[in-house]
């Protein structure tokens, strides 16, 4: 456990505007903060931070919390870990038993290992016994530069080779097993995961090597074996080559290819801004993290069939975290490694500069696919058309497109255009009901399972917790006056007896006081309670309310608990309400 009070000092050191807005332009509006929320995409700006309290909450999608929370879901990290990375941005020093965490540890060995694997694999490549895969990628065309950029090695083709020196230097066979790199055999003992391959080290923004890819030079199988999930590799969350294509300050644009010899062969050929998803179709996640470097990307994916539906999905995967698409027909060649071979730099620094645009490009698909000289085939055509020309944002964008398909199809502008409103509304309608509070509350519903059946006493609980962290004065008034078992709700009883114990401690009332007990859903909710308080102006007096209603609705007993009454407790209690209805 790290102490409260260094937590607090932390705090006090990450103001939580700066730290965001190195992630998230924020525009300022009076005493708050907006901007694009990074937890869901979205077009216009519903992530709110709170500089007076040092929070954040999205009204989009209900994320929320305070400085570390952020750092946590934005970074991928545990809370220790966050911890750490503020910590070391502000300078101070993490007290010392807070490293005992047990899974950041195994990420630190983790990563010590892979480096040890990385070079290990490198060394091997220019042994005797690698020399089948140096000349392999000699033969593919690289430079031994390249190699050393890269990093590139050789797995041995021994069933041991990387585990024993893993061991010799002190690593516990548990450990490979957890970083991928080794795996139990049927008689118990350990094996090398990667055998007789050349090595691809997947390397992460901050210079960790976080996995490896793994290419076989002859036989059959899968041609490729990448690392598959590790507590420090996320596939879906990592673009391969990043690390080099990345420079200060945006790029004009990033080459989004399918392969790691496209990668390399364009950085070789001196197009260092190619990256590639790491042997997965591209995942919002990736397309989130290119924008941050970027607002345009050139899809230079295969160009057979599997290719171009992929370049399809990406466009709008791309358009959605803001990226600009223009894509890349390769002519003669399979992909952008191959174009390069038979054609040279120069020859595909012609390709790029000509890439089509997107639109054009998805245009003249729509166009080939139908029999567009027969009045059906222009019907289904522009219907295509139209929700293409929908998900563009820029509404100027949108009237050049359409008086270009008016004047190819023979038709008006103005009656393509109001088809792309009407698509528009139905959008909005069903973005609004998928981020809407009725949504926000029903992902809740796990979390607080008790609200369904007991929405009344819920509800005098949010009052009651939302008013107490507002006013934190009314923890005196109230000591007495309620406890943890007036509660309903499992989770808002967890959140008020940690106030309570925070306020006893003499804790100033924060959402970092909730941080390590609490599960980043669960901090959310927090996080809602602290909004909505704020924004209703809760006083002591409601606190007080809440606290009476609750306890009100504590004795009006359920259904359940009325069934198992005997006949005395029955008649009793029918009196008691009796009392009360009449004013007594
Ligand atoms: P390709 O099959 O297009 O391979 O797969 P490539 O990049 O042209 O490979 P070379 O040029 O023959 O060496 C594209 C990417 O898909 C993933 C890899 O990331 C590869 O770079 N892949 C492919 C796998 O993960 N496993 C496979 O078996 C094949
Ligand atoms: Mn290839």
């Amino acid at each position: 456990m790290i102490p409260q009070s260094f937590i607090e000092e932390l705090r006090m050191h990450s103001d939580i505007e700066s730290v965001v807005s190195s992630y998230v332009q924020l525009k300022r509006r009076g005493r708050i903060l907006v901007g694009l929320c990074p937890f869901h995409s979205e077009k216009t700006g519903s992530f709110t931070v709170y500089p007076e309290s040092q929070s954040f909450y999205c009204f989009g999608c209900g994320a929320g919390g305070d400085v570390i929370g952020f750092i946590r879901r934005i970074e991928n990290l545990e809370y220790v870990e966050a911890i750490k990375l503020l910590a070391q941005r502000a300078g101070m020093t993490v007290p010392e038993d807070a490293a005992e965490d047990r899974t950041a540890m195994l990420k630190t060995r983790i990563l010590e290992m892979n480096r040890e694997a990385a070079r290990f694999y490198y060394d091997r490549l220019i042994e005797p016994a690698g020399e089948p895969a140096l000349r392999y990628l000699l033969g593919r065309g690289l430079l031994p530069k390249t190699i050393k950029h890269f990093g590139l090695g050789y797995a041995p083709a021994q069933w041991s080779a990387l585990t024993d020196m893993l061991a010799k230097k002190g690593f516990k066979y548990e450990e490979m097993e957890a970083a991928c790199l080794a795996r139990k055999g049927r008689n118990g003992g350990y094996y090398d995961v990667f055998r007789d391959r050349v090595m691809f080290p997947i390397i992460d923004l901050r210079g960790n090597v976080i996995g490896f890819g793994g290419r076989k030079m002859t036989g059959d199988g899968p041609k490729y074996y990448n690392s598959p999930d590790t507590p420090v590799f996320k596939k879906t969350k990592n673009l391969f080559a990043l690390n080099f294509a990345k420079k200060n300050g945006k790029l004009p644009y990033l080459i989004l290819c399918e392969g790691y010899m496209d990668v390399i062969s364009m950085h070789q050929a001196g197009f260092t801004q190619a990256v590639a998803s790491l042997g997965t179709s591209l995942t919002s996640d990736q397309c989130r993290l290119a924008a941050a470097y970027t607002d345009e990307a050139i899809l230079a994916y295969d160009s057979d069939e599997a290719g171009q539906k992929a370049t399809r999905r990406a466009i709008g995967l791309l358009d959605e975290a803001g990226i600009h698409s223009r894509v890349l027909s390769i002519p003669e060649a399979k992909d952008p490694d191959e174009f390069i071979k038979k054609f040279g730099g120069g020859k595909f620094k012609q390709l790029i500069e000509g890439s089509a645009g997107a639109v054009e490009y998805e245009l003249g698909k729509i166009g080939a696919k139908y029999e567009t000289d027969t009045p059906e085939g222009k019907i289904m055509a522009l219907k295509e058309a139209v929700n293409l020309l929908a998900e563009m944002k820029n509404p100027l964008e949108r009237e050049v497109w359409a008086a270009k398909l008016a004047a190819d199809y023979g038709t008006t502008k103005e009656g393509i255009l109001s088809q792309v409103t009407a698509k528009l509304r139905r959008k909005a309608r069903a973005e609004n009901q998928r981020t809407s509070p009725a949504a926000v509350r029903a992902a809740y519903s796990d979390i607080i399972p008790e609200k369904v059946k007991n929405p009344a006493a819920a509800a005098a609980e949010e009052r009651l917790l939302g008013a107490m962290l507002r006013n934190p004065e009314a923890f005196g008034s109230l000591s007495g006056k309620i406890s943890g078992s007036d509660f309903v709700c499992a989770l808002y009883r967890r959140i008020y007896e940690s106030a309570m114990n925070a306020a006893a401690m003499g804790y100033e009332l924060s959402l970092s006081v909730f941080g390590e007990g609490f599960s980043l859903e669960e901090q959310n909710v927090i996080a809602r309670l602290f909004t909505v308080a704020r924004e209703s102006h809760y006083t002591e007096a409601d606190a007080l309310d809440a606290a009476a209603a609750m306890k009100k609705l504590r004795e009006k007993k359920t259904d359940e608990e009325i069934a198992g009454l005997s006949g005395n407790e029955l008649s009793a209690y029918i009196e008691k309400i009796r009392r009360e209805k009449s004013g007594k």
